[in-house]
């Protein structure tokens, strides 16, 4: 249920025993990934387990259409599965916005996208469906 996830607010919810990320964004968190879509990135593929590996790593491709709002992520480090910080009011979330993985040093973007550290991949996109406009079914 993501009604009680305020803009700019984060829960984790766990699906098959890992964490998930789903991060209400503000528009400007969104305006940010969205105009890094053509930077230089570490990972250029969408990681969303709902599209094909080769798909590009654009916002879009890591969201849903009509709710760009929320980004739903694995919460596991894709260097060493470490659980990267930035979920919590007060949490570091890195140089780019999104989440920074305090274990050696990896930070993402606001569309969980590696930017700088050794994670080699971006934070992945669990598949999931919008069954209403406030609730979401993971898997
Ligand atoms: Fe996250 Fe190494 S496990 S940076």
């Amino acid at each position: 249920d993501l009604s009680p996830i305020k803009e700019g607010q984060a829960i984790t919810a766990m699906w098959r025993g890992k964490p998930i990320f789903i991060r209400n964004r503000t528009k400007e968190e969104i305006e940010r990934a969205i105009a890094d879509n053509n930077a230089a990135l570490v990972d250029n593929s969408a990681r969303n387990m709902a599209l094909p590996e080769s798909d590009p790593a654009t916002d879009a491709n890591r969201t849903k259409a009509g709710h760009e709002n929320f980004l739903i992520l694995i919460g596991i480090c894709t260097h060493l599965g470490c659980i990267p910080k930035g979920q919590a009011i007060g949490d570091s979330k890195g140089d780019f916005g999104g989440w920074f993985c305090p274990c050696h040093g990896s930070h993402y973007d606001t569309a969980g996208r590696i930017r700088k550290g050794p994670a080699p991949r971006n934070l992945e996109v669990p598949p999931y469906t919008f069954v209403s406009d406030t609730k979401i079914k993971i898997g």
